[in-house]
């Protein structure tokens, strides 16, 4: 996969808006990737799940009550139950009529704009929801075209190896928690079937983690920077992306 390199900014380090810039506007909703569009995001990072009558839908947690004023699991409720939701008064009343996304909207919106890391969020529960996204790409050229970028990525390593195996020409990432022991070569070999991207908790990164993951040809974009001083210190890495609430800690906005 090649680098893209940042207009402006001496290193290539991409800059991901986390669910959107979601420092400034509610996660995983159309505001919040416009508002990383203004900030000149390269990616958006998007969750996905699946609703009761098997629609991709935009949104973080299993469950609709921490993001939206409604009461239940995504998976049992449908498509339109889930759309007449407000998504946006929990983080501010001004964003009041936000919707939960589905991912025909986004991918209808934003490809051609910026990249989309696309996160399956809780593979396990949705059986054939790796088939699902890779129809929706696909449906859409989004499969062939390497221009739009596109990265797939989850904790869940069974689903990713499936993903991969559908789809191996799509850059998968394996999303890695914080744990004490670090990230071992045995689990780089691993990752080094199936992915191109190691993205481990912003805690677990070290110098030499960076070179481990390069050294077996991946590359990494830690998650998630919330402060501008955690931001401007891994500004000094040799990162190849930040995944960031606030694009603008790491690509400030210009005139
Ligand atoms: O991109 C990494 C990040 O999105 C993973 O954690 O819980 O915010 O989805 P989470
Ligand atoms: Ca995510």
């Amino acid at each position: 996969i090649k680098k893209i390199s940042h207009r402006g900014q001496a290193k290539s380090m991409l800059t991901i808006a986390h669910r959107g810039a979601s420092g400034y506007a509610p996660e995983n909703t159309l505001a919040s990737f416009d508002k990383a569009m203004d900030m000149k995001a390269d990616f958006i990072e998007i969750d996905l799940q699946l609703s009761k009558d098997g629609k991709l839908m935009v949104i973080h947690d299993d469950s609709v009550e921490r993001t939206t004023n409604g009461k239940g699991n995504v998976r049992d409720l449908t498509r339109r139950e889930l759309q007449a939701l407000d998504a946006g008064s929990w983080f501010d009343p001004v964003f009041a009529g936000e919707r939960i996304p589905t991912f025909d909207e986004v991918l209808d919106r934003y490809p051609q704009k910026c990249g989309l890391l696309i996160e399956l969020k809780s593979p396990a529960l949705y059986p054939g929801i790796e088939q699902k996204v890779y129809d929706a790409l696909a449906g859409r050229g989004l499969i062939e075209n390497r221009e739009p970028k596109i990265i797939v990525q989850s904790f869940d390593t069974n689903s990713m190896k499936l993903f991969h195996d559908i789809a191996p020409t799509v850059p998968i990432g394996v999303l890695v928690k914080f744990t004490p022991k670090g990230i071992s070569n045995a689990q780089l070999e691993e990752f080094k079937k199936y992915a191109n991207y190691v993205n481990p908790n912003k805690r677990l990164v070290t110098k030499k983690l960076i070179s481990r993951i390069h050294a077996h040809d991946m590359k990494i974009i830690p998650y998630t920077i919330r402060d501008r001083r955690s931001a401007n210190a891994f500004l000094q890495l040799d990162l190849d992306g930040i995944t960031t609430d606030f694009p603008d800690y790491i690509k400030p906005a210009k005139a």
